[in-house]
């Protein structure tokens, strides 16, 4: 390769000597008396790129292209007359007529020229630059912007740094990107690739006139659909103004040599030269098969990784059930029904996506983000909306009108842009969730529609201070919450009256309220000691509020007023677990399947909140009055992320502060401040213990022994009489074998050592499986006698924060 390269610079010095005219001009430039035959070329003064007539693959045709000079494989970067080749070895590149530059081939006729050259007066140099443009310059002018043709201005295949593919308003000329026909055959093939100016200017892959790949729009730091890589060798560039719309590259650094070629089979792939070896393809376009236009058709998103690539957007449902059953996509998806207009909407937050295309669209990129969703929701036919830049705080407005396509989904680090997509009110919740809660579901998503009318209405009739902020980038797909009056609030629970009061958590009283329109709602006033800031805590809020299961209870919105916070949860008719199995003794009590129902339940919850919710998050007082009823006595746990919101520093370790509830709280939690998963799992297996024996752990005495209810049910599984753990109060039939399963669970999770503690997963696998044989427990954590009962006889409800001398 090095003998090619010596070699080829020996040709330009043999060519350089053998005339008389050779020596007397450069070897970059043609000029009127230097033309250059098929046996000569040009090379850039940096010695870049060359320039001279060459046969591409296997064909005979002559063409004059211009080709990467410092390296062994002979790369084509760009082709004058790829449309009209020369027959045999004659053909001349010259100055012509006017200046321009044209190729005579053997018969003496221009085959190819310029043509737009009109040059009356001076002398028209070519001259090829180390950028591999090739130029005409007017000798007498020293102008080295204005060039008065450029080959970058009429691009072939390849598109090298520097040039830019894209529009110059003044003059009408788009610079576009066309394939060879083939790898013999350098003239204009099927496949293009351009900027298109509908809507806000996209990047359109096409073969005649369908749509490939569409990158869609720039947003300020790079197109919606393309992820920079932080680490590319390129700096891409797109530049809107009054005069040009044209994306261009720039090398991080100038010593790499690389090309962006659209192949003919329609793929534009980024090739780099590897130091002194090969080509390498580092990426192409399309990427994935998520990358295809409209892949998964109107109104769904693709996601690479999902089990089903295409989905259909909330509130849609598949078009032709039985095509999308057999993963064939293209059908899209419609409307489960129309919506509500113009009430009961909400939007639904799709985050780093590409934005669907601009079928049909409004945009402004000086409007606001909340002028935005006003807009949109003032249109029915509006179905999503978005900021035309995210540069920043993000600016600029996108409106869709009916169908959305193209919407797929970014990898996690990439996806910058969020689209919000219009939805109704009862879409706004977890469709599992509804599925087994109908009647809950109406209720709640009624009282959702009543308090988002109320929010818009607020915002709408005056500028408060205290509406919620957009929610922040990091969070996962999600609607926004609405925010509450407290006017509102206050009526609704007779002033906070205590009359209205049902419960005392961790972090405030609970209040019963009764909206206007007979929506019931719990309503927790936060203890006004929490020092954190506003934005802070509508950040944790809204984090909260995304948090859905149905072993949760949902968190319908929240009211930030002066120094005032308040949540307000859906309404849990029956009460917490506490009052059930603690308190009335003699009365009914729960029977069996209830019991283990609840148990799974809290199990799935607390896997939610620790696996799935990708936040992770721990619960830190999870307690029997922790765990809400609904009406069909399914349990789901309050008070989650709580303690993130208000316990400080989450992401430590250890805490200074301890939240949570003596009786639940881990040895190592309790007594280093050290938390994590395996902490919940031990307050968990205290409750699955309280609920099968219906004794609470503190409080609970018996004659024989000081141990607390841990203590007693390890007594009696090493004596081997668990049997008589279980609570007498339940009806006689049971399924022992099962009861037996979940005591020895309990006792699994309250072990002393959290790394002997089973995670939720596989808990929950223990729970399911009636045949898996279950690990022998060891000691249970706070496994002593106590010598006092003193702290004993405080109320154990009452939430401690122990501030640790440190
Ligand atoms: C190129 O070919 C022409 C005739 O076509 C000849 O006069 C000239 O010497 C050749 N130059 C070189 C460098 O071979
Ligand atoms: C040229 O033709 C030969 C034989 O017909 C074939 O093996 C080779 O692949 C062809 N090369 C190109 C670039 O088409
Ligand atoms: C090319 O030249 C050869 C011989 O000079 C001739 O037979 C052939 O027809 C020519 N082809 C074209 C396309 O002009
Ligand atoms: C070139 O410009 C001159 C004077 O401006 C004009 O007379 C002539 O027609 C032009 N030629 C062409 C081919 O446009
Ligand atoms: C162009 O600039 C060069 C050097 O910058 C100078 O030598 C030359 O005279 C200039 N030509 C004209 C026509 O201004
Ligand atoms: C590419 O550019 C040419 C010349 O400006 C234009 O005629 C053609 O329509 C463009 N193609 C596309 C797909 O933009
Ligand atoms: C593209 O258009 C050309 C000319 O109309 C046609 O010959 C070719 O088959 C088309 N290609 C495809 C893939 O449709
Ligand atoms: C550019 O690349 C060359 C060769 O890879 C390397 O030696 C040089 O340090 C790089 N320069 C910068 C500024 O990264
Ligand atoms: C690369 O070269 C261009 C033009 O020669 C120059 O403007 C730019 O500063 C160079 N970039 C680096 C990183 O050296
Ligand atoms: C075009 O690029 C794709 C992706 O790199 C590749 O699979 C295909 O073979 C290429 N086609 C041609 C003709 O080079
Ligand atoms: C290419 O790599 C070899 C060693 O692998 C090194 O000696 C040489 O200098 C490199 N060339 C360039 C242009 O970086
Ligand atoms: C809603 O938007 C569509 C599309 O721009 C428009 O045709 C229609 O007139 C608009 N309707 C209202 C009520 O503004």
């Amino acid at each position: 390769m090095e003998t090619l390269g010596s070699s080829l610079r020996f040709f330009i010095f043999i060519t350089l000597l053998s005339t008389e005219a050779e020596l007397s001009r450069s070897a970059d430039t043609i000029t009127l008396s230097q033309p250059i035959r098929d046996n000569e070329t040009l090379v850039s003064a940096g010695a870049k790129f060359e320039l001279g007539f060459f046969s591409p693959g296997n064909s005979s045709n002559r063409y004059v292209g211009i080709w990467f000079y410092n390296i062994p494989v002979k790369t084509i970067v760009w082709v004058a007359n790829r449309d009209v080749p020369i027959n045999g070895s004659s053909g001349v590149l010259q100055i012509g007529t006017g200046g321009n530059l044209v190729i005579i081939n053997e018969a003496g006729r221009a085959v190819w020229s310029t043509s737009t050259v009109n040059v009356t007066s001076g002398n028209v140099a070519a001259q090829l630059l180390d950028s591999g443009n090739l130029v005409l310059i007017n000798e007498n002018i020293n102008d080295s912007e204005n060039f008065l043709w450029q080959s970058f201005d009429h691009p072939f295949d390849t598109l090298l740094a520097g040039m830019k593919l894209g529009w110059d308003l003044r003059i009408g000329l788009n610079r576009n990107l066309t394939s060879w026909r083939d790898s013999d055959d350098p003239s204009t093939g099927d496949v293009t690739y351009a900027v298109e100016l509908q809507g806000l200017p996209q990047k359109f892959l096409r073969r005649n006139a369908s749509v490939i790949q569409r990158s869609g729009p720039w947003e300020g730091i790079q197109f919606s659909g393309v992820p920079m890589n932080p680490n590319a060798i390129i700096k891409p560039e797109f530049v809107t103004t009054a005069q040009e719309v044209y994306y261009t590259y720039q090398l991080n650094n100038n010593s790499t040599i690389t090309r962006a070629v659209l192949n003919h089979s329609g793929t534009l792939q980024r090739w780099v030269w590897n130091n002194n070896t090969q080509w390498t393809d580092i990426h192409d376009l399309p990427n994935d098969s998520c990358d295809e236009y409209a892949k998964c058709g109107p109104n769904a998103v693709c996601t690479i990784g999902d089990a089903l690539i295409c989905s259909c957007l909330t509130g849609y449902t598949p078009k032709l059930p039985q095509e999308w059953a057999v993963h064939v996509w293209p059908g899209g998806c419609v409307k489960k029904k129309p919506l509500n207009c113009p009430k009961g909407e909400g939007f639904q937050k799709l985050k780093g996506v590409k934005v669907p295309d601009m079928l049909s669209y409004w945009v402004n990129t000086s409007t606001s983000l909340d002028e935005c969703r006003a807009k949109c929701l003032k249109n029915c036919t509006c179905t999503a909306y978005t900021n035309a830049d995210i540069v920043g705080k993000g600016s600029g407005c996108l409106l869709w009108y009916g169908d959305l396509l193209d919407i797929r989904k970014l990898i996690e680090s990439s996806g910058n842009q969020n689209v919000f997509i219009r939805v109704m009110a009862s879409d706004l919740g977890n469709p599992k969730w509804k599925l087994r809660l109908v009647a809950a579901v109406v209720t709640a998503s009624l009282s959702l529609a009543i308090l988002m009318l109320i929010c818009f209405w607020r915002r709408r009739t005056k500028k408060r201070v205290g509406t919620i902020s957009k929610p922040q980038a990091g969070s996962e797909d999600d609607l926004e919450l609405p925010i509450l009056d407290l006017e509102d609030i206050t009526k609704a629970t007779n002033s906070f009256s205590s009359l209205n009061k049902i419960g005392e958590g961790g972090f405030g009283p609970v209040y019963k309220g009764l909206m206007s329109d007979g929506v019931q709602i719990a309503v927790k006033r936060l203890s006004q000691n929490s020092r954190q800031g506003c934005d802070e805590f509508k950040n944790e809020v809204l984090l909260i509020a995304r948090l859905q299961h149905r072993n949760l209870v949902k968190l319908l919105g929240c009211c930030i007023d002066g120094e005032e916070r308040v949540l307000v949860y859906e309404y849990m008719p029956n009460g917490s677990l506490d009052s059930l199995i603690f308190g009335n003794r003699a009365g009914n009590s729960l029977v069996w399947r209830r019991r283990f129902n609840i148990i799974v339940g809290v199990a799935r919850g607390l896997l939610y909140l620790h696996r799935d919710s990708r936040l992770r998050i721990i619960h830190r007082d999870l307690k029997a009055s922790n765990v809400l009823l609904d009406s069909e006595m399914n349990p789901k746990i309050s008070d989650f992320g709580m303690a993130r919101a208000f316990g400080g520093d989450q992401f430590l370790e250890k805490t200074k502060r301890v939240v949570g509830t003596y009786g639940y709280m881990s040895p190592e939690y309790a007594i280093d401040g050290i938390f994590s998963t395996k902490s919940d799992v031990f307050s968990f297996g205290v409750l699955v213990l309280e609920i099968i024996s219906g004794r609470k752990n503190r409080e609970f005495h018996h004659y024989d022994h000081n141990f607390n209810l841990l203590g007693h049910a390890w007594k009696l599984w090493l004596q081997g009489e668990t049997i008589e753990f279980i609570d007498e109060q339940m009806e006689d039939s049971f399924p022992i074998s099962e009861v037996m399963r979940c005591i020895q669970i309990g006792l699994l999770c309250v072990q002393q050592s959290p790394e002997q503690r089973p995670t939720m997963s596989s808990v929950l696998l223990m729970l399911d499986s009636e045949s898996a044989s279950l690990p022998q427990p060891k000691q249970p954590g706070f496994y002593t006698e106590r010598i006092n009962d003193k702290i004993d006889s405080e109320n154990s409800e009452l939430t401690i924060t122990i501030v640790e001398g440190r």
